[in-house]
């Protein structure tokens, strides 16, 4: 029998302690031995729960019991989640957690302390729900340089759009919608404002390209700013909108990374990505492109990938699973404005579409209704030139109501 702990009993914390409890005989089939929940840690109180005998409100009860070999940490948040997961691995407890926020700001460090204790920090679910992707691409594609990766990495925002583009729902609505139904971060800025997103495709860099990627590092843009006529422009374009987490490796060894939303060509595989779903598209050198698709978000497809490392860890309990990446200081990051794409610009006032040929060179063009505003989609240029043009078509006296990336997916 192997004792663990879990840290925090909200969504995905209480769907671990469920599949933990109701997937019992598989796990045994599995592992060979039973996974006993020996304590749960949380403040609130949880009288009605099979295991309510379980709960502690006190994490010293969990980092002095020697038994405890295991514990999973889905509180969230960086605080005290960060303080309780460093003191476990230097008490020679394996940790597994879902949370993004931790890996994204702590990755390098907890890995680094993993590695000086012989025990495993793990963190399938931090990215893409109950998708398989960390393993995947540690193991599986460890063959392959990967040139580049491309996600649709958050639920709620995914969701949003979705109901947006499908249902014609206004964001405030989706949105409500989705915090409902248990997608949406505590704080959903995290989602709509990218920040999310950008953990996720921070992660994925940080393995696939073996330094730490610090969020603060990387360009990110929310979906705030998208409206349903930029959606409807979108369509007749060929295009959906989504948010990307994109990165890329440049010739010379940098990287590309950004997070923002995208027009994705209808024909892209990222383009009937809906709802809750995430797909991540990774692109090795020998494999080409191998796409990833599942729930992104949600309380058991979250958990599962929880379980997973749990199962995971209790097999190498006294070995080490080869998860590593050495710390970052930004330094193989190019600057967002140097990154080229089309962009797709959303614009009203007299005569805006021949301005902005004037100003952009050659562009795709839809008009609106009445010729009072219109879209267009110019060639690809170096963003940094993109905004300096912008500001040239506004002292021309075009209005510029939105401006998108064009993804190259
Ligand atoms: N808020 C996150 C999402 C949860 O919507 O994708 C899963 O990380």
């Amino acid at each position: 029998m192997v004792s663990v702990a879990i840290m925090g009993h909200g969504v995905v914390g209480s769907g671990v302690a469920e599949i933990l409890l109701t997937h019992k005989q598989k796990l045994f089939a599995s592992l060979g031995e039973e996974i006993h929940i020996k304590k749960v840690l949380d403040l609130r109180e949880f009288p009605d729960s099979p295991i309510a005998d379980r709960f502690t409100k006190d994490f010293e009860e969990i980092i002095n019991d020697r038994e405890i070999r295991v514990v999973a940490e889905v509180m969230g948040g960086l605080n005290p989640a960060y303080d309780f997961v460093k003191r476990c691995l230097k008490a020679g407890k394996s940790v597994v957690t879902s949370n993004k926020e931790l890996v994204a700001a702590h990755g390098a460090e907890l890995l680094e302390i993993a590695g000086e204790e012989n025990v495993n920090f793990l963190f399938e679910a931090s990215v893409g729900g109950g998708i398989p992707i960390i393993r995947p691409m540690n193991q599986c594609l460890v063959a392959n340089n990967v040139n580049e990766i491309a996600g649709i990495l958050n639920g709620t925002t995914n969701f949003i759009l979705t109901k947006m583009i499908e249902d014609g729902m206004q964001f405030e609505d989706a949105l409500k919608l989705a915090q409902d139904l248990g997608f949406a971060e505590r704080n959903p800025a995290a989602d709509i404002e990218g920040h999310d997103a950008c953990r996720k495709i921070c992660i994925l860099a940080s393995l696939a390209y073996g330094k730490h990627v610090y969020p603060d590092a990387v360009h990110t843009e929310g979906i705030t700013g998208i409206t349903l006529e930029d959606v409807k422009y979108a369509e007749k374009f060929g295009y959906v909108i989504k948010l990307i987490g994109k990165v890329k490796k440049l010739e010379g060894g940098k990287i590309d990374i950004i997070t923002a939303p995208m027009l994705v060509p209808t024909t892209s595989q990222l383009a009937n990505i809906d709802n809750e779903f995430n797909g991540i598209m990774v692109r090795g050198d020998c494999t080409d492109d191998v796409v990833f698709y599942g729930k992104g978000a949600g309380k058991l497809p979250t958990a599962s990938a929880v379980v997973a490392d749990i199962v995971d860890c209790c097999y190498h309990l006294k070995a080490r699973r080869h998860v590593f990446w050495a710390d970052g200081n930004g330094e193989n990051i190019i600057d967002y404005k140097d990154s080229e794409c089309a962009m797709y610009l959303r614009v009203s006032g007299s005569d805006a579409v021949s301005k902005a040929k004037a100003v952009f060179g050659e562009v795709t063009s839809i008009t609106g209704k009445g010729g009072a505003r219109a879209a267009v989609i110019t060639q690809s240029l170096r963003y940094g030139d993109f905004l300096e043009k912008a500001e040239e078509l506004k002292a021309q006296g075009a209005e510029i109501l939105s401006a998108i990336r064009v993804g190259d997916l």
